[in-house]
């Protein structure tokens, strides 16, 4: 067998065949199975496209109706697990509500009974996985409340996803317009294509692992600010160049601020969290969906990030004019999470409320190959010696 060198980070291998969906990063374009996602985003409820992902078509009405009572049913937890939701939660100097669910979804596979994929069928791994999807709302905002000394807010069961998680998080009532802007947001990002967490995902299910480890996985790889971690960093960012505006500072005045910021930022070494992407070398469309969403609900805060947006992309642009660079998912995300009354610490676990569908999905498509994931390296270090007599060493303990 030939070796192929990869290219860093993998990015010019195809490591496997999908039905899912795919990105086409060119184009600026991507779809969930034969379906525009940004189309989903704009026209479909989210459990409607969740359905989507466990299923692979969309549901007539009858059955999107048993798939929501499905979902809300799963959402009350084991009050066992709940309980140790509450403890992990509470426990520890810094809040990391992500890492906290790690935790908490790891102990999820003993108290839901979840055996190995490869000891399932395709039915029961279904079920499992609407049921792990399902807790994930009720157990992040478990952790986020203990955290804050608060006691969980029981499940509405009159709430779709968005509504329930803003609820959940909060305890507060929320309105119908910001719950379907977090529902498009929820949308727009169930899943895209093979990256890092999505591979992990994979990876671990391709070892006949139980669902909950490959969504640990998933998380973890999630959790870096290179990937899921980014969207309270990319609010930093804005509310640096607010501060470095000083309150004199207009709209129209925001880009003169923001383009010496970025310049500051790049000769720093830094990166400029919420711009650039792996795979769309146009804008990403995740990014101009939300930056309509954050417009639409309103508020300084977006028509300040619309003047960010276009100064740092210009500034980007002068620093590699090879290579352009837009706004990721990121940017506006935060600026719609905030809007809605989403504390900074829980846009990286909003993000993983959608996600997770599509981990799962990804997952549970990778058990059917029964063929494990496991690429090569190649070795690099010193030559290997001839015997391990030639090493010198002072004697063997
Ligand atoms: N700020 C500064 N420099 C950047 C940025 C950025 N936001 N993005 C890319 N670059 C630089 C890279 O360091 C690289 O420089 P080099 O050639 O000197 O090494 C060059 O631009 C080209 O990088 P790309 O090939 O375009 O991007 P890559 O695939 O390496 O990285 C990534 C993609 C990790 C998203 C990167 O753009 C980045 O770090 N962005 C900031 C973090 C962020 O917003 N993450 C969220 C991504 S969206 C998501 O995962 C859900």
């Amino acid at each position: 067998m030939t070796l192929v060198d990869a290219a860093p980070g993998l990015s010019d291998i195809s490591v496997a065949d999908t039905e899912i969906g795919d990105v086409r990063g060119n184009e600026g374009f991507f779809h969930y199975n034969r379906y525009s996602a940004i189309d989903l985003a704009r026209s479909s409820s989210f459990e409607r496209v969740w359905f989507l992902f466990v299923y692979g078509r969309l549901p007539e009405p009858a059955e999107l109706d048993a798939f929501v009572e499905t979902v809300r049913r799963h959402r009350h937890v084991d009050p066992g697990l709940l309980d140790f939701a509450r403890t992990v939660g509470a426990t520890g100097q810094t809040h990391r509500p992500l890492i906290d669910l790690r935790t908490v979804l790891s102990a999820a596979a003993q108290y839901t009974g979840m055996s190995p994929l490869w000891d399932t069928d395709e039915a029961t791994r279904r079920e499992n996985g609407i049921q792990l999807c399902a807790m994930v709302p009720t157990l992040l905002a478990a952790v986020h409340r203990a955290a804050h000394g608060l006691e969980p807010v029981r499940p509405r069961d009159d709430l779709d996803t968005a509504g329930y998680w803003l609820h959940a998080v909060t305890g507060q009532e929320v309105e119908t317009g910001e719950i379907r802007a977090l529902e498009q947001y929820l949308v727009a990002t169930v899943e895209h294509g093979f990256n890092a967490s999505t591979f992990t995902a994979r990876v671990i299910a391709s070892t006949g692992a139980d669902l909950p480890s490959a969504i640990c996985g998933a998380i973890g790889a999630f959790s870096g600010p290179l990937h899921g971690g980014a969207p309270d960093r990319a609010l930093d960012a804005l509310d640096a160049i607010v501060a470095r505006g000083g309150p004199e500072m207009t709209v129209a005045t925001v880009g003169e601020v923001a383009t010496g910021w970025a310049r500051d930022e790049l000769a720093a070494g830094r990166r400029l969290m919420g711009f650039g992407h792996a795979v769309y070398r146009t804008h990403d469309p995740r990014s101009e969906l939300l930056r309509e969403v954050a417009r639409g609900l309103g508020g300084r805060l977006a028509e300040v990030a619309v003047e960010v947006e276009r100064a740092v992309v210009a500034v980007l642009a002068e620093a590699r004019p090879d290579r352009p660079r837009y706004a990721n998912v990121e940017f506006y995300a935060g600026v719609v999470m905030d809007r809605c009354g989403l504390p900074r610490e829980m846009f990286t676990p909003t993000f993983t409320v959608s996600r997770v569908v599509g981990w799962t999905a990804n997952a549970l498509e990778q058990a059917h190959d029964r063929h494990i994931i496991r690429p090569r390296a190649t070795y690099v270090g010193p030559a290997v010696t001839d015997r391990p007599s030639d090493v010198a060493h002072p004697e063997v303990r």
